[in-house]
C-alpha cells in the first residue's frame, strides 16, 4: 500500500516536498523540542507524545543551541502508517517502507521521515555541521536536490563571508578589499582606491584595491576614487600625500593637466630662468646681472670681466643661461652688471678683463675719442722705432728730440754724443730718422754732446777725430783753406806730404 502512494525515488525527492500539515504551533513545537536530550535524531521510539510535534520540528541540537524552528520537510511517512520499522542513525524509511541511507545533504531527524539539510548548514551521513567563514549554503528555499547541500559552496575571491553558517555572501565593501573570503573587509590604505560598488561586475574585482595612478593622490582610507595632484606638488605613484615641488622646479597647474601623469614629477626650470620658492607653477626671467642653469633656485650673480644682456633684450630663457665675456678692449670691474666699458686711455684690456692694464713705457693706446669698437683696446701699440714715450699709461709718444737719439723706445732720449749730431726736428720726416745719431765726418768736428750740427776745421789746423777740437798742423805743415771736411783730416807738409794729426791718432 505504502508503495503505490509513495513511489518516487528517494534521492529525488522534489515532488514531495510538503508543507507540514496538522503543524503544531511554534510554541508547541518548542515546549516539545526543549524536552529533548542528545542525540535529535532517532528521537521518535521516544516513550512521549510528542512524537508528532517531533517529527514536524527541526532540530537544531548538534553543535548549536539555536532552538528548534520549521523546516522543509521532503518526505513524511503517512500517519496512517505504524512507525514500527527501526532503522539505523544513518537511515530512513523510504517509499518501500524499507530503511535506505539518507542522502548526503538532507537529514532524517526521527529516521522515519527526511528532510532538506538547513540552511547554512551541510549535512553528511544523516549528520549537520555549519559553513565555515568563507563558505556559504544556498537557502532551503532554493534547494531541491539533496545533493546540493552535501557540502558548503566557497564564497568567490574579492567577495567576503565572515560569518559561519550563511546562506549568502557579500560584494567586499566601497573603499575595501578582500584578500580573504572568510573575513571582514579590510580598508584601502593611503595611495589606493577600490571601484565604486556601482561598478563592480565580478566579486573578484573586490579582492584588491588599485593603486592610485601616478600623477594623483589619494590621502584618506577606504576611498573609491582619487584627486589630481594640487599645484605646485607632484604626486609619483602610489602616493598618500603630494609633495611639494622643490626650487628650481615647477609644477604645470591644473587647469592645464588633463591626466594625472602630468603630475608624476615637477619640471625643471629651463636654463635661463628660475623659481627661488618651493610649490610654485611658473617661473621667472633671470634678472639683469645674473645667470641661471638649468633648474635654478636662486639666481648666480656675474663675475666681474662677464655680463648679462639686460632684460629688455631677452626673449627667451635659455638668453640668460650664462653670462657673456666682456669683449677684448672693453671691462667691467664690478659683479653683477648688464653692460661693460671702454678700456681707459693709456690701458688695454684682454678678454673678460676684471681690470684694465696699464700700457708699459714704449707703448701706448689710442684716445677714448677716437675709438669705436671693443678690440680697438684690446692692446696697446709699440712706439715707432726712433720716437719715444718712457712713461706707462699714455695715449700718445714722442719725436726723439733736437740732439738726442732714441734707439730704445720705452727710455728717455739720449744726448748725441761729442763727434756725432741729431738733425733737427724740422729736417726730420720719420720716427727711425730719431733712432740714431749721425757721426760728423773726419776732418769737421763737435766737441758737445747733444748737438744738430758741427763745425768745419779751421785753416791750419786738423780735425781726424771729430769728437775732439782742432788741432794745430806742426810748424812747415798745413792743411787747405777749403769747406770740405774731407781737406782737414790731416796736415800736409811741401814736398814731404801727409804729417798726420797730432794728438789725433
Ligand atoms: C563581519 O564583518 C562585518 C563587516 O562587514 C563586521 O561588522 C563584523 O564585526 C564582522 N564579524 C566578525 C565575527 O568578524
Ligand atoms: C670700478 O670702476 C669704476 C670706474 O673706474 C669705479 O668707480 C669703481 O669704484 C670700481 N669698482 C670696483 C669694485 O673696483
Ligand atoms: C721721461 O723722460 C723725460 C725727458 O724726456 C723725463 O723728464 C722724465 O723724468 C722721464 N720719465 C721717466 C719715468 O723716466
Amino acid at each position: 500500500m505504502r508503495s503505490q502512494k509513495m513511489h518516487a525515488a528517494s534521492l529525488f525527492v522534489t515532488v514531495f516536498i510538503f508543507t507540514a500539515k496538522a503543524v503544531a504551533s511554534e510554541s508547541e513545537c518548542q515546549q516539545y523540542c526543549s524536552q529533548l536530550t542528545n542525540p535529535c535524531i532517532g528521537f521518535y521510539n521516544v516513550e512521549s507524545n510528542c512524537d508528532k510535534a517531533a517529527s514536524l520540528c527541526l532540530q537544531d541540537c548538534i553543535g548549536e543551541n539555536q532552538g528548534p524552528k520549521f523546516t522543509n520537510l521532503l518526505h513524511q511517512q503517512p500517519d496512517s502508517l505504524a512507525r514500527n520499522i527501526i532503522c539505523s542513525s544513518d537511515e530512513y524509511v523510504n517509499n518501500n517502507n524499507q530503511c535506505a541511507k539518507v542522502p548526503d545533504g538532507c537529514i532524517s531527524w526521527d529516521n522515519q521521515d527526511i528532510w532538506l539539510c538547513p540552511d547554512g548548514k551541510y549535512c553528511k551521513n544523516n549528520q549537520q555541521w555549519l559553513c565555515s567563514a568563507g563558505e556559504y549554503q544556498k537557502s532551503e528555499a532554493s534547494r531541491y536536490y539533496c545533493s546540493d547541500a552535501a557540502s558548503c559552496k566557497t564564497v568567490p575571491a574579492g567577495c567576503y563571508q565572515n560569518l559561519t553558517g550563511q546562506i549568502t555572501y557579500y560584494a567586499c565593501d566601497e573603499g575595501h578589499y578582500c584578500p580573504n573570503v572568510a573575513q571582514a573587509p579590510q580598508k584601502c590604505p593611503l595611495g589606493t582606491y577600490q571601484t565604486p560598488l556601482s561598478k563592480r561586475y565580478y566579486c573578484n574585482e573586490g579582492s584588491s584595491c588599485k593603486s592610485v595612478p601616478a600623477g594623483c593622490y589619494q590621502n584618506k582610507e577606504a576611498q573609491i576614487d582619487y584627486n589630481s595632484c594640487p599645484d605646485g606638488h607632484y604626486c609619483p605613484s602610489p602616493s598618500g600625500s603630494p609633495i611639494i615641488c622643490p626650487e628650481g622646479t615647477y609644477q604645470t597647474p591644473l587647469n592645464k593637466r588633463y591626466y594625472c601623469n602630468e603630475g608624476s614629477s615637477c619640471k625643471s626650470v629651463p636654463s635661463g630662468c628660475y623659481q627661488n620658492q618651493p610649490g610654485e607653477t611658473t617661473y621667472y626671467a633671470c634678472p639683469e646681472g645674473h645667470f641661471c642653469p638649468t633648474a635654478s633656485g636662486n639666481p648666480i650673480i656675474c663675475a666681474a670681466g662677464t655680463y648679462q644682456t639686460p632684460l629688455s633684450k631677452r626673449y627667451y630663457c635659455n638668453e640668460g643661461e650664462n653670462c657673456k665675456s666682456v669683449p677684448s678692449g672693453c671691462y667691467q670691474n664690478e659683479t653683477g652688471q648688464a653692460n661693460y666699458y671702454a678700456c681707459p686711455e693709456g690701458h688695454y684690456c684682454d678678454v673678460a678683463s676684471e681690470a684694465p692694464k696699464i700700457c708699459p713705457a714704449g707703448t701706448y693706446q689710442t684716445k677714448l675719442s677716437s675709438r669705436y669698437y671693443c678690440n680697438e683696446g684690446e692692446s696697446c701699440k709699440s712706439v715707432p722705432y726712433g720716437c719715444y714715450q718712457n712713461e706707462s699709461g699714455r695715449v700718445d709718444y714722442y719725436a726723439c728730440p733736437e740732439g738726442h737719439y732714441c734707439a730704445v723706445a720705452s727710455e728717455a732720449p739720449k744726448k748725441c754724443p761729442a763727434g756725432t749730431y741729431q738733425n733737427p726736428l724740422s729736417k726730420r720726416y720719420y720716427c727711425s730718422e730719431g733712432a740714431s745719431c749721425d757721426p760728423v765726418p773726419s776732418g769737421c768736428y763737435q766737441t758737445q754732446e747733444g748737438t744738430t750740427t758741427y763745425y768745419g776745421c779751421p785753416e791750419g789746423y786738423c780735425c781726424k777725430d771729430p769728437s775732439k777740437p782742432p788741432a794745430l798742423c806742426p810748424s812747415g805743415s798745413t792743411s787747405y783753406k777749403s769747406d770740405y771736411c774731407s781737406d782737414h783730416k790731416t796736415c800736409y807738409q811741401p814736398g814731404y806730404g801727409d804729417v798726420g794729426c797730432p794728438g789725433h791718432e
